[in-house]
């Protein structure tokens, strides 16, 4: 009786991104908890990931996707199945769970509770730690998704990876570890001890003249180089780290933390260019996560393992209780951390 009472009683908490602007913008709402819809299971979420997108779909409302608020940030998250939605066989009570939140548009993971497709979800094996989790659905499905399918890596291929202590420039180093691949990464000095355990060559991009650095190690440049960071100046740099035959992956804008929003048609252009650009160096993007499903499914099933296995072992910067997403969101802009920040309970 008194089960069934606190049943009906609970509540969901959920960040709420008020208006456009700094931390302070994200609230926390009270509301009646979710219920799942036909094929959907309600998920008790124990970890959410935080991304740079979040940071730029928060202060400014000009990035093409970006709703008018109030609206839930959280491309990520792992939890435990609480509800299932009628016709949901695939699924169980209590399991845990890691998926993306594409299928809501902008995201929905900051909450206590979130309703979600089943066929989004993936098991999360026994024993693994929710936080270190959450890192894999975005960053290494990411990293995987750059390295085997765009630039389809062979072992024994020398890598560039631009901010390789981030939460994908971490995931590339791994994933490049296990493809027998020989990896170079930039990084900020606090860094570089991080990027060596991981087993690449730290550069500083603050001091040192990457594309000097780069021939002077290789001897004729890399085969491939990854590159979250855009902006023009460091694109054109990332094309010169490469030698004949290389190819350039791009597939973020990190850039825009430091220089604002603008770097983002600069960097569409000078794509654009290389593209154009008659050479022996291709330049790639990564297709969309949310349009391979049954990609999403298998590789992600395959990361949760390699977890569970101990193969991978990604890196948490911090982890603050969705109470405090603010201070999450100010850790993010003010840097100097390695790995993914996570939300964690309330
Ligand atoms: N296409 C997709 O599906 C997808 C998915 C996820 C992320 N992304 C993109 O990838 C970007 C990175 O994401 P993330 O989660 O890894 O971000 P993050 O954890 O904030 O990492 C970014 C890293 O960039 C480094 N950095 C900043 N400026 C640099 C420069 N000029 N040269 C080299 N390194 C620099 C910083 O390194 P130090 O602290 O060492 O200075 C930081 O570690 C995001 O901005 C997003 O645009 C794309």
């Amino acid at each position: 009786m008194i089960v069934q009472e606190k049943m009906t009683t609970m509540k969901n908490h959920r960040v709420v991104v008020t208006r456009h602007g700094g931390p302070e913008v994200l609230q926390l709402v009270e509301e009646d908890l979710p219920e799942p819809k036909t094929g959907e299971v309600r998920v008790k979420v124990l970890s959410a990931g935080i991304s740079a997108y979040d940071l730029m779909h928060r202060s400014s409302g000009k990035l093409p996707g970006t709703p008018k608020p109030p609206f839930t940030l959280g491309e990520d998250i792992v939890g435990v199945v609480d509800k299932l939605g009628d016709g949901v066989s695939s699924l169980e009570l209590g399991q845990m769970v890691a998926g993306a939140t594409f299928c809501l548009g902008l995201g929905g993971g900051y909450a206590e509770f979130v309703c979600l497709p089943a066929s989004e979800l993936v098991p999360v094996p026994t024993g693994v730690d929710p936080a270190q989790a959450v890192c894999v659905v975005v960053n290494y499905l990411t990293a995987h998704m750059a390295m085997h399918r765009t630039a389809n890596v062979q072992s024994g291929e020398r890598i560039l990876v631009q901010g390789a202590a981030g939460g994908v420039g971490s995931a590339l180093l791994e994933l490049g570890r296990l493809a027998g691949l020989e990896v170079l990464g930039t990084a900020s000095k606090y860094n570089h001890e991080l990027v060596a355990e991981l087993g690449a060559t730290p550069i500083d991009y603050h001091t040192e003249d990457i594309v000097t650095r780069i021939h002077e190690l290789t001897g004729g440049g890399v085969d491939v180089v990854f590159d979250p960071i855009g902006g023009g100046r460091q694109l054109w740099r990332s094309h010169k780290a490469l030698g004949k035959n290389g190819r350039l992956v791009w597939f973020g804008v990190a850039a825009a933390k430091k220089d604002g929003l603008r770097v983002i048609p600069f960097t569409l252009l000078i794509v654009m260019l290389l593209k154009l650009k008659p050479d022996s160096r291709q330049m790639l993007l990564t297709p969309d996560l949310s349009k391979e499903k049954a990609w999403y499914r298998e590789t992600l099933a395959e990361l949760l393992d390699l977890l569970a296995a101990g193969q991978i072992n990604p890196i948490v910067a911090a982890r603050v209780p969705l109470a405090e997403a603010a201070r999450a969101h100010e850790l993010l802009e003010r840097g100097g951390y390695a790995g993914k920040v996570v939300l964690t309970k309330i």
